[in-house]
């Protein structure tokens, strides 16, 4: 089971708290404010190292308080390993096994995981970035080498615009040119080859939460009849002028083709959500097969914007994907699971099992 018990020392408004989780099914249930998103924040966080609520540390530290700390025991294929993280002013210190190298990707690597929360149709509705991170996310799960190639390109395209910020000569700008291109062309790649292992899984979960097809596009970040090269020779000027590198992978999307209409623009916000579910559910689906292990998948207020029907389908998805499901709620709805599940209740921050 991915985690098998997590501790967590003044993050947000939890305390102290400590749990054993059930190697399937976990429901965290108690009144608003009660801290239930904060115990997904904080797991989250154990495998991200960062917010998914996207807050400053700063905000996560407990009031009072000068630093928090995580621990989580982690299990994959009968090997354990412990993962902990302190934050404080000092910043992020990570240790998997007692090691302290690796930050976040090592974090993500030990801890796989993946989220559903009330913004969730931001995956669909939001800004392109949103879907450039969901496909490297797959990427990075599912190639060795992705991370590194993503990293240098991002370097690469830091160095490019630095020189245009700063001025710099036309040659200079053009000298960062070919490591440019031939990085964004491995990311570019990564990512259609991310969204190639996962299209199967995608089009079968679009199809059983939303019962119609959906198809997804890459689209590159530059136009498609045209090298990237190319692309930047003419658009020179216009880079000097913003003072940044107008194409690239970094400014790629993933389009999201339903009904042979444009989803973002005509789902309504409950579509929207299970949409971007079906999006989350096919990574959860294409990484687990990638790692060979199941995954932990975190469900804030899962039936928020849902019908019944939509929250059933959803939820069966969700079993037959065969992860361990950490879920909130605001009642004592163990029916979201139909079958055993581990029940905890959370008040002002503390969080105890039930029998
Ligand atoms: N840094 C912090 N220190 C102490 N308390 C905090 C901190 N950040 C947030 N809180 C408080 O934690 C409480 C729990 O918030 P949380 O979002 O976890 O509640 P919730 O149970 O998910 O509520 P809801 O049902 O409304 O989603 C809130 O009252 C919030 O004000
Ligand atoms: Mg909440």
């Amino acid at each position: 089971m991915p985690i098998q018990r997590f501790s967590v020392k003044d993050f947000r408004c939890l305390a102290n708290i400590e749990f054993e989780a059930d190697p399937r099914y976990n429901l965290i249930y108690g009144a608003n404010a009660s801290g239930k998103t904060s115990v997904l924040e904080a797991l989250g966080y154990l495998g991200r190292g960062k917010s998914f609520r996207g807050a400053p540390t700063t905000n996560l530290i407990r009031h009072g308080q000068r630093e928090f700390v995580l621990f989580g025991r982690v299990e994959a294929g009968g090997r354990h390993s412990s993962v902990g993280v302190r934050n404080s002013s000092n910043g992020l210190e990570v240790r998997i096994d007692g090691q302290s190298d690796g930050g976040a990707a090592a974090l993500a690597a030990a801890l796989p995981l993946q989220i559903v929360d009330p913004d969730v149709h931001e995956l669909v509705a939001g800004a392109p970035e949103q879907r450039r991170r969901y496909l490297d996310w797959i990427a990075f799960h599912v190639e060795h080498g992705y991370l590194d190639v993503w990293r240098r390109f991002r370097r690469a395209l830091k160095q490019r615009n630095a020189a245009l910020k700063s001025g710099a000569a036309i040659p200079t700008i053009r000298g960062w040119n070919t490591e440019f291109v031939e990085l964004a062309q491995q990311v570019d790649t990564g990512r259609r080859f991310a969204l190639e292992v996962a299209s199967q899984a995608l089009h079968e979960t679009g199809l059983g939460l939303l019962g119609s097809e959906v198809r997804f596009e890459y689209r590159g970040g530059w136009s498609e009849d045209r090298s990237l090269l190319d692309t930047l020779e003419t658009s020179l000027e216009r880079d000097v002028q913003q003072g940044s590198t107008q194409a690239g992978p970094h400014r790629a999307d993933l389009k999201l083709i339903y009904d042979e209409r444009q989803a973002r623009r005509l789902v309504s916000r409950g579509q929207q959500k299970l949409l971007a579910c079906a999006m989350v559910l096919a990574a959860t689906e294409t990484a687990q097969a990638a790692l060979e292990r199941p995954l932990l998948l975190l469900l804030d207020d899962p039936a928020a914007e849902l019908d019944s029907d939509a929250l059933l389908r959803l939820m069966g998805r969700v079993k037959d994907l065969g992860c361990q499901v950490i879920a909130t709620s605001l009642q004592r709805d163990t029916e979201l699971f139909d079958r055993e599940v581990a029940v905890f209740h959370v008040e002002h921050g503390e969080l105890e099992r039930e029998a």
